[in-house]
């Protein structure tokens, strides 16, 4: 019997970037390719879109493919929904749904000293990030301190994309969120944090990335062992 992940990749019947038995990165429009795979109820969409705020940061002046006009998700909601940046397009979502909380403060106690890792309780951007689940779900807050820059929770792995997410936390999404019988689906993959989680699990996942210039990055980070601290903890 074929996985979940090699259906679907019949079904979009593009080569894959980087495939193993778990998960497949493609390289397209996820606008294009998510038309080709079907919304059954064993696929959930778990991503971080573009939010159409025209974010840049001077240590990375490129911007991010989508993000200079509003971020309209209805390409995605015909999918069980798991959504960074709800709050920027919530004209969009539909009513029902919950949000969910990823709170990015330190936990150390003691300041700057004892933490070593920066001012305590704070992140240059924002203390938190929404997250909007298109199904009922019990209200909640995940504390994983990140601060993007310094990326406490993956502290000294390279970083490839100016808004990569915590390996952890999209592996707590997945946990939290889906079975062992879903095909998780990032249609804006960036740097594939999604991918590893659920290659992590032993989940199947497809990632989707339109930029060319996060591929060949995330095809070496699909390729060598992630070496992490918090990950080794999990
Ligand atoms: C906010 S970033 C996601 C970063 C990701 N969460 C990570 O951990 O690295 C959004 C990504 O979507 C990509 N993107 C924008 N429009 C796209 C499209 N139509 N299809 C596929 N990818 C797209 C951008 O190039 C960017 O890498």
């Amino acid at each position: 019997m074929k996985s979940p992940l090699d259906d679907a990749l019949t079904s979009i019947n593009l080569e894959a970037s980087y495939k193993d038995a778990n998960i497949a990165l493609i390289h397209g429009d996820c606008r294009d390719i998510l038309k080709k795979i079907p919304a059954t109820k064993n696929v959930v969409i778990i991503s971080d879109p573009p939010y159409g705020i025209k974010w840049v940061h001077n240590s990375n002046p490129r911007p991010i493919i989508g993000d200079d006009a509003p971020f309209d998700p209805s390409h995605l909601l015909g999918f069980k929904c798991v959504l960074f940046g709800g709050q920027h397009y919530h004209t969009y979502l539909p009513l029902l749904g919950s949000w969910i909380i990823w709170d990015k403060r330190c936990s150390h106690k003691g300041g700057r000293k004892a933490c070593n890792i920066g001012p305590c309780h704070t992140n240059h951007i924002g203390d938190y990030e929404d997250i909007w689940l298109s199904f009922h779900a019990h209200r909640t807050i995940f504390r994983n301190y990140w601060d993007g820059w310094i990326k406490a929770t993956e502290s000294g792995i390279k970083r490839i994309h100016p808004t990569q997410k915590p390996v952890a936390l999209m592996r707590w999404l997945i946990e939290s969120y889906t079975t062992p019988e879903d095909l998780i689906i990032d249609p804006y993959a960036g740097s594939c944090a999604t991918l590893l989680a659920a290659r992590s699990l032993g989940r199947y996942a497809i990632g989707i990335e339109l930029d060319a210039q996060y591929i060949a990055p995330s095809v070496d980070r699909l390729s060598t062992p992630l070496e992490c601290p918090i990950l080794s903890k999990l």
